[in-house]
């Protein structure tokens, strides 16, 4: 048997969209494989209710095939389902990790980023792999067609979670599917300073760069009370503020010192708009 801890992540960032993505210190998936004839899948914690435990339609079932693993794949979600921090994600980085482990495969992280990324085309109908590559390699992540880089960094993050459930098959709907050249070179510009902030490990910069007008207004459009939690957290000192990977999740970056005022104040704000959320403390991880 083995056991690997899957940390949840956030992709896009803002201006990276299907590219940026980050790992979080908290909340993770526990997932535990065992060798078997066929896979079997047992799904615990966190909207396990809502979890699918047919091979077929869940996202480690797509690992498993993949790296030609059967296994009994236990998942204990402590990373909410349909919450934008990469839940599926997070499940399909650990049953990689701990098949290819359990298997003796012998692929480096690097290598099982594009096999976790199978996992998530089951479930968004795209292999986009901005929350599989954090959830395999930790830290900031850039993730092309090219293949993956990633950097160490820390910077303090609050995640805040509405109640409300976005597939993120829907919010993909929404994304428009040409920009502008002028909005490209404002994408540019702040996808590179975001780049540079994580670099440096630097919050203010971070949340420059976190700004977009492509993708993001339209995916805060789905969200009840996005507005109104954005403001909040900008008053409570955050640096930036945007959907956290397809949402309903809401990111903000924020100085070390203000992220109980970031995350109280974002609470507060949806709760004045009918809806429950919880919010992380977190850091990149
Ligand atoms: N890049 C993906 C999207 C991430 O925004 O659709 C989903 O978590």
């Amino acid at each position: 048997m083995r056991t690997v801890r899957a940390p949840a992540t956030s992709a896009n960032l803002g201006s990276g969209y299907d590219t940026f993505g980050v790992a979080l210190s908290r909340p993770a998936d526990v997932v535990s494989v065992e060798r078997a004839d066929r896979t079997t899948i047992e799904v615990t914690g966190a909207g396990a209710q809502f979890i699918p435990e047919d091979p077929e339609k869940n996202t480690v079932g797509a690992v498993a095939r993949a790296l030609d693993a059967p296994a009994h794949i236990k998942i204990d979600k402590g990373v909410r389902p349909a919450s934008g921090l990469g839940s599926s994600a997070a499940s399909a980085a650990g049953a990689a990790l701990a098949l290819n482990d359990l298997y003796d495969r012998g692929l480096s992280r690097e290598e099982l980023v594009p096999i976790a990324a199978e996992g998530e085309a089951v479930v968004s109908g795209a292999a986009h792999a901005d929350n599989v590559a954090p959830a395999l390699l930790g830290g900031f992540t850039i993730a092309t067609a090219d293949g993956v880089r990633s950097i160490e960094t820390n910077v303090p993050l609050v995640a805040c979670l509405p109640e409300e459930p976005i597939s993120t098959r829907d919010a993909r709907e929404v994304v428009p599917t040409h920009v502008s050249i002028e909005e490209l070179v404002a994408t540019v510009g702040n996808a590179a300073t975001l780049s540079v902030g994580m670099c440096r490990s630097d919050p203010e910069l971070v949340g420059a760069g976190m700004a977009d007008e492509v993708v993001t207004p339209h995916r805060a459009a789905l969200i009840t009370g996005y507005d109104a939690a954005a403001d909040a957290a900008r008053e409570a000192g955050a640096h930036g503020v945007t959907v956290s990977g397809s949402g309903p999740g809401v990111l903000a970056v924020c100085p070390p010192d203000r992220r109980r005022a970031v995350a109280a104040a974002m609470v507060e704000a949806f709760a004045d708009n009918g809806e429950n959320a919880r919010a992380y403390r977190t850091w990149t991880g």
